[in-house]
Parts: structure tokens; C-alpha cells; sequence
């Protein structure tokens, strides 16, 4: 994909439409006067001519637990750069995704999650009406309350509101004290976020990872990234799933993968020395190696 390409459109004020892909399962009445009062509050800049300025000639980012969004390039110089499907069975908010768009050549897409389906749906179906508010405590009350009922603008905007991009009800307020997104750059990511999956007609999916993988083979591709093995993090739980049965799975998969995970004894036993371990990270004080296994 041309980012660059991306961009000129930006520019020239194109604002990204959906096709007819389906709609996401919220209930549109629930939240319908809330969108209409912050779309008709004309005090504030007119966010989508002001992102024009800054339009990002990179692929889009967004915060999350876990997030790959600093990894993502390594990560995609590594897969193979052609096949038939490229499948995440854990996409989280789809960091490795949106780089590897842009640079490898698959016929089909496909982002798997039991947590944020609806997140990318909302995305592909609304992103191009979101009005992207202040990151205020009461803007941030609001959009709390119309996640309650289904509201695809309050879903989108939970990476810009809450602390780690955890989503609402796993994380806290993020006020601008702490970093994150401007306004501006909030609403450029969902736009070509948006672009993206219409672009690649990736398949959005809800079902648990193997249910996902069913029926793969030799020519597809499967970025594996799920909750670390210890890891401790509101949004999501490494009780979601069976960690030694991911390992045999993996054994015995007749598909290319690439695996990130911490360095755990579970996986060198099972795959040997990880392929690459770019670096370390700090966690609760503690030194992480952040590794990446592959069996191709
Ligand atoms: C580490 S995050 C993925 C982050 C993603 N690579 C990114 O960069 O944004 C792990 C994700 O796996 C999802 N998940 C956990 N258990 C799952 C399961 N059994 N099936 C499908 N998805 C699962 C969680 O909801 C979470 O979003």
C-alpha cells in the first residue's frame, strides 16, 4: 500500500468513505444525540480540516497493552513478503497489521480477536465520521457512557482516551499529561486505518485463535502475538487462553508463523533460540527480552 498516496488524499480533503461491508452490532438510538452534540459544537476547530496539516506519511499506531506498534517493522521485515491469506488470531489493535498492509503482497487479509473485533469494525464502517473530541475528563465521561451501549465513535476513540490505550472499563482516564495522541493525529490514524482494511478487504473475526486457523496451509501466513505468558494487564489475560497448547499447535502447524512472546523456557524448549531478540524492555522494574520465534 502508498502511504504517500494516502497522504495526497488527505490533502486534497478526501475523506475516506466505507463501502458496503456491513455494519458493526451496535445499537445506533443508544448514542445517536450524543454524536449529533459533539458534531454541532462549533467552537472548536473543524478537526478534519485541521488534520490536513499534519497528515502522516507512515502507517497509523494506536496504543494498547502489549502493542507492537515500535516492533512492527522488524517484525514485518521477517515474514514472507507473499501468499495467500495473512491472518493475526491475536490483532489487538492491529499495529503489525497496518505496517504489513503497506509492504507485503497477500491476497487476503484477515484480523482475528475475541476482545477488539468490534474496535477494527468500527473502524472500517464509521471511521470516516468520527469527529475526534478534547481529551478532557468529561469528554472521556461521555464517551464512557455511550461504550455502555455500543456506540462505534466511543469505541473508536479508546486508545486516544484511556491510559495504555486499554479501552474503556480495563483502563483509566488518560489525561494529555501523558503523552498519547493529539486530536490531530488521532483522527489522521483512524482515516488511514480506515483506508486500510477497505483497501485489503481484510475479514474482521470474534472467534477464539484456533477457530480462526482452521484449514490453513503451506501458502498463508499467521502473525501470532497473544497475551504473554505472565503477563498482568487489565485489557486482556493470559488465562485466555491455553499457552503449552499454543505451543503444540504451533509444532505441528502446516503454515508459516512468526511468534512474539517473552523470553519463556515453554518456548525455547519447544522452538530452540528465538530468531531474533531486539531488545530489552523494563516492566514493573523488571528487565523483559521481547523475542520472536519462526518456523520457516
Ligand atoms: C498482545 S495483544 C495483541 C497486540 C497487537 N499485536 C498489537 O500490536 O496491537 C493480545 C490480544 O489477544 C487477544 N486474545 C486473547 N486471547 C484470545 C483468544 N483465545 N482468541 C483470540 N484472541 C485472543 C486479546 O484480546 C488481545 O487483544
Amino acid at each position: 500500500m502508498d502511504y504517500n498516496f494516502i497522504k495526497q488524499l488527505a490533502e486534497q480533503g478526501f475523506l475516506f468513505s466505507p463501502t458496503s461491508m456491513g455494519m458493526t452490532r451496535s445499537d445506533r438510538t443508544a448514542w445517536q444525540d450524543t454524536l449529533l452534540t459533539v458534531s454541532a459544537d462549533e467552537d472548536r476547530p473543524d478537526p478534519t480540516t485541521r488534520h490536513k496539516k499534519y497528515v502522516k506519511s507512515t502507517p497509523p499506531t494506536f496504543s494498547y497493552p502489549g502493542g507492537k506498534a515500535r516492533m512492527a517493522k522488524t517484525i514485518v521485515a521477517l515474514a514472507p513478503h507473499s501468499g495467500r491469506l495473512y491472518i493475526e488470531p491475536f490483532a489487538g489493535r492491529g499495529n503489525v497489521f497496518w505496517k504489513a498492509a503497506g509492504v507485503l503482497d497477500y491476497k487476503e487479509w484477515q484480523l482475528n480477536d475475541i476482545r477488539t473485533a468490534d474496535w477494527f469494525e468500527s473502524i472500517r464502517d464509521h471511521g470516516h465520521e468520527l469527529v475526534v473530541p478534547d481529551c478532557t475528563r468529561m469528554e472521556y465521561n461521555k464517551r464512557l457512557a455511550d461504550s455502555k451501549n455500543g456506540c462505534p465513535y466511543a469505541r473508536m476513540l479508546e486508545p486516544f482516551f484511556t491510559y495504555s490505550g486499554a479501552g474503556f472499563g480495563s483502563g483509566s482516564f488518560r489525561s494529555n499529561k501523558y503523552g498519547g495522541s493529539t486530536q490531530g493525529g488521532f483522527q489522521q490514524s483512524i482515516q488511514m486505518a480506515q483506508h486500510i482494511l477497505h483497501a485489503t478487504g481484510a475479514t474482521i473475526t470474534s472467534v477464539d485463535w484456533k477457530e480462526a486457523l482452521a484449514g490453513l496451509g503451506a501458502d498463508d501466513f499467521v502473525y501470532f502475538d497473544p497475551p504473554y505468558l505472565d503477563c498482568n494487564v487489565t485489557a486482556y489475560r493470559p488465562s485466555d487462553l491455553d499457552h503449552e497448547e499454543l505451543v503444540q499447535h504451533l509444532l505441528e502447524a502446516p503454515y508459516r508463523w512468526i511468534l512474539s512472546e517473552y523470553d519463556q523456557p515453554l518456548y525455547r524448549n519447544a522452538f530452540g533460540a528465538p530468531c531474533l531478540q531486539p531488545k530489552a524492555t523494563t516492566r514493573h522494574g523488571a528487565p523483559r527480552v521481547e523475542c520472536l520465534w519462526k518456523n520457516f
